[in-house]
């Protein structure tokens, strides 16, 4: 069986599927689209994550592949029903990195609170601005959840830690569960029009494309500040500027952007927007348990026709 890697796979991923005397690993490092193409015909099993593009077009032209994994949670960059009209298998790692992401959403809430980046940059250039940098704090602020999922669900814990009040919104969630973890489970115009911080937790899909938008915007209160280290596309970015700029929106954490890298975007001359170039994931532990799991996937696919997606 010949498994192509395709975006970078931490190697304790790599050790396991070359350990398997059935397989044979390729890894060429970063591999072009064209090369992928090229070798991908020859393929049983192929694994990205979020910089390979896995379109219909290109599986046109994989006779053998039988699954694609994805290293990480989004499936976004894969058109996973034209993989499944060729009975072609996708499968991710969901929790491997969620404590990752959580984490990384509480660091950037905290750091957009406190101007933590901006403050570091004029002490930088030979400042001691203490009256500039004026922050906010967490504590009994109302933080809004959209997706209660396993990501959500580490940043909905370790805000009630914080003592803030934590507003969800899930359509798979009841009220019940979402009560279960502390968090108020309200209709998501309850939310905008509650919450001082508002985090996505939602995989981006047709009905949570630009979900933040003019009209979900100009419903959250004055001050508000926003997290996104979930999809760039949740986010109408046009729109988040303009109320940044009107000061509607009072600053913005951004890891995600609707374009990667965002070059050009005016976004990133806000000086009250604070980024990161999608790191949510960029944890070693993470990415030792996101190339675990999927490794351990496929071959559990491949050789035993067993199905999991960890
Ligand atoms: C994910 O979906 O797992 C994260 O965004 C990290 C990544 O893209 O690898």
């Amino acid at each position: 069986m010949r498994i192509l890697i395709c975006d970078g796979l931490h190697p304790q991923g790599l050790d396991i599927l070359r350990a398997d005397p059935d397989v044979e690993v390729l890894a060429p490092d970063q591999p072009s689209a064209e090369l992928i193409r090229e070798i991908l015909p020859e393929c049983d099993a192929m694994v990205v994550r979020s910089r390979t593009k896995v379109t219909a077009d290109l599986l046109e032209n994989a006779p053998r592949l039988k699954v694609i994994g994805r290293a990480g949670t989004g499936v976004d960059n894969i058109q996973v029903q034209a993989a499944s009209a060729r009975g072609i298998l996708v499968m991710n790692t969901p929790g491997a990195n969620a404590m990752a992401a959580a984490e990384h959403t509480m660091a950037l809430m905290l750091a957009l609170a406190r101007h933590v980046p901006q403050a570091t940059q004029s002490m930088r250039e030979g400042r001691w601005d203490k009256k500039r940098f004026m922050g906010t704090e967490l504590y009994q602020q109302t933080l809004g959840i959209v997706g209660l999922g396993k990501i959500g669900t580490i940043v909905a814990d370790r805000a009630l830690g914080f003592k803030m009040n934590v507003l969800a919104h899930d359509p798979h969630i009841t009220p019940e569960t979402a009560a279960i973890l502390g968090t108020e489970w309200v209709e998501l115009d309850k939310l905008w029009s509650r919450a001082d911080f508002i985090t996505l937790h939602t995989p981006l899909t047709a009905e949570t494309r630009n979900l933040i938008n003019r009209d979900t915007l100009s419903k959250m209160k004055k001050g508000v500040r926003i997290i996104n280290c979930a999809r760039g596309g949740l986010i109408d970015e046009e729109a988040l500027y303009e109320a940044i700029v009107s000061g509607h929106v009072a600053g913005a954490a951004l890891d995600v952007f609707a374009k990667e890298p965002p070059e050009g975007s005016p976004l990133l001359r806000l000086p009250n927007v604070i980024f990161t170039p999608h790191l949510g994931a960029s944890s070693t532990q993470a990415q030792e348990n996101v190339s675990r799991a999927i490794a351990m996937q496929i071959l559990d696919y491949l050789k035993r026709g067993i199905i999991r997606n960890a």
